[in-house]
């Protein structure tokens, strides 16, 4: 059985897909794909079928990272069939959890910046209008978030 994992934040186009690729590439280094399903989604519609960010795809490059990604929106169907759910900030974690009623589903709905050891903020903040910092700024946090994540679902 492979553990599910959705990335989730608001356009679907500058974190969550950032976050999956980060997960993604821990997780093939640590030759475990065939433990988990891992997607991204947002909890807008607003950017549906679009690609992810250029200045998102950009910070990931100067990184030694290179990935694509479409939008879609996160649906019911997602909360009911991932394991975890994963949200960059509190507004994202409201916007899902407003899907549904069930305790349990709201069970599966965790921070990214809870596994953040160097965290400042909750949120992982959204880079949308600001400069090109911001975005590296992003990817480190997500990097290391997601690396701790791992490390987690994989020790104890
Ligand atoms: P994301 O960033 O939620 O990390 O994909 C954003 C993308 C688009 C917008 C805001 C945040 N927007 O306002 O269109």
């Amino acid at each position: 059985m492979q553990f599910k994992v959705v990335f989730v934040c608001l356009g679907n186009i500058c974190r969550s897909p950032l976050a999956k690729a980060l997960f993604e590439k821990h997780v093939h280094e640590n030759g475990l794909q065939n433990r988990f399903f891992i997607d991204s989604a947002g909890t807008s519609s607003n950017h549906a079928g679009e690609g992810a960010d250029r200045r998102t795809l950009l910070s990931a490059k100067n990184n030694g990272l290179v990935f694509t990604n479409i939008a879609k929106q996160f649906t019911l169907g997602h909360f009911e069939e991932f394991d975890m759910i994963v949200v960059m900030d509190r507004s994202n974690e409201k916007n899902v959890k407003s899907l549904s009623e069930d305790g349990e589903l709201h069970k599966k709905v965790h921070l990214m910046r809870k596994w953040d050891m160097h965290g400042t903020d909750e949120n992982v903040p959204d880079p949308w209008y600001g400069g090109q910092e911001g975005f590296e700024e992003v990817f480190q946090i997500l990097n290391r978030s997601t690396a701790a994540l791992l490390q987690d679902l994989t020790t104890g």
